[in-house]
């Protein structure tokens, strides 16, 4: 069916998407450089699976070692999900996070356009939906950045569409994912923060667990039913599943753009508030939080228009929030035996 590079593949969503992509009878070669994830995510996908994979710990802005994968490999399509993504990290490390996502793609693509590899997947993100629209996102909207990593998301985006001017073999499509969260139901995948989770539900679970004490809620008097802020928030195993479905479209050569952009979100805000009860319901485990200020840079109201890509890609979000809740719980727990976390 088809050999493909995923970049970034022992990381949260690129995980996941392996699994996805195995299960839908494709091959696939992973590399990452292990700055963000660690390499039994690889004996892990090949549990859920059953099948081998081949796993490359390169750096993919070293254009010898991305070449020795793809002499390895006929590779038929990349996705491209290798990258830093702290937005606050990124605000303190503006050159590390432009020369790693930015210089680590241009390595990528150079040495694609040598082996003739035209195809490629790259995750965006709604965050190049910047903070002058307002929600619900549709694709056609300005986009903008509001930190270093945001600008590396709309930079790629850009950089694509010129690659796909120049070469008329090239194509691509960008998913611009929303706020991806919840587990593999074996709880075999996950998601493994470094250090103390910036992002809500990792440092919700490690508080529902008892490694931190108090999860903060950034806020409560937004204008919003209940004053806090509103996301979308994805299961990632659905997300995964827009990957595979985004793959075959693109090498079935059923793209009706040279590149393509699609929201992938569930099209429902739901509120951090709403998230807290809906965890302790789903859980049965109580949380301890407390209401605090606003953290700087966060924006009120986030959620998608998945319109086009239920049309188009026919696909759509269908895990529900209690259950994406409970696998990241699950998850958690099974930080805790493994000893982890
Ligand atoms: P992750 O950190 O778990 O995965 C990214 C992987 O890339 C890690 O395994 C890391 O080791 C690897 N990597 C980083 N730099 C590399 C390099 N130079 N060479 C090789 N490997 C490298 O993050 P994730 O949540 O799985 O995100 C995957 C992609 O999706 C990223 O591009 C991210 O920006 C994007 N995205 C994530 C979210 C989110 O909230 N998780 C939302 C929108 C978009
Ligand atoms: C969600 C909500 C916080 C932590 C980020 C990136 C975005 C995308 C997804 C990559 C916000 C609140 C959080 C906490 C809280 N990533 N919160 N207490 O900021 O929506 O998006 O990840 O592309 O680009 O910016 O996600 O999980 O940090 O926050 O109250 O301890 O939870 O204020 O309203 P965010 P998040």
């Amino acid at each position: 069916m088809g050999k493909i590079l995923v970049t970034g593949g022992t990381g949260f969503i690129g995980s996941h998407t392996c699994v996805a992509l195995i299960n839908a009878g494709y091959q696939v070669v992973i590399m990452d450089n292990l700055c963000n994830s660690k390499v039994e995510a690889v004996a892990r996908i090949e549990m859920i699976t059953g099948r081998h994979v081949r796993f490359y710990r390169t750096d993919m802005r070293d254009e010898e070692d991305m070449r020795q994968i793809f002499e390895d490999n006929k590779i038929d399509a990349v996705i491209h999900f290798a990258g830093l993504k702290a937005v606050g990290e990124s605000v303190e490390k503006p050159l590390e996070y432009y020369e790693n996502n930015i210089s680590g793609t241009l390595s990528l693509l150079r040495v694609m356009r040598e082996y003739h590899c035209n195809v490629i997947i790259f995750s965006s993100s709604a965050t190049v939906y910047g903070c002058n629209n307002e929600a619900p996102y549709v694709e056609e909207m300005p986009t903008s950045a509001t930190n270093p990593y945001g600008y590396t998301k709309v930079m790629i985006e850009q950089i694509l569409r010129d690659v796909c001017t120049a070469n008329p073999e090239f194509t691509a499509v960008a998913l611009r994912y929303f706020n991806p969260i919840g587990a593999h139901p074996t709880a075999l995948l996950g998601e493994l923060p470094n250090g103390v989770p910036q992002n809500l539900i990792p440092y919700l679970t490690q508080t529902a667990i008892g490694i931190r004490e108090k999860l903060s809620v950034f806020g409560d008097d937004y204008d919003t039913p209940d004053g806090s802020c509103i996301r979308d928030f994805i299961n990632v195993v659905d997300l995964a599943k827009a990957h595979v479905i985004a793959i075959r479209r693109i090498l079935e050569k059923t793209q009706k753009e040279k590149v393509e952009v699609f929201n992938i979100g569930t099209g429902r805000g739901v509120s951090v508030l709403e998230l807290i009860n809906g965890f302790e319901k789903a859980t049965g485990v109580k949380l301890n939080y407390q209401i605090v200020g606003r953290r700087a840079g966060d924006i009120e109201k986030v959620w998608a228009n998945p319109d086009f890509a239920n049309q188009e890609l026919g696909w759509k979000a269908v895990e529900t929030l209690e259950d994406t809740l409970r696998s990241a719980w699950n998850w958690q727990l099974k930080l805790r035996e493994r000893g982890i976390q």
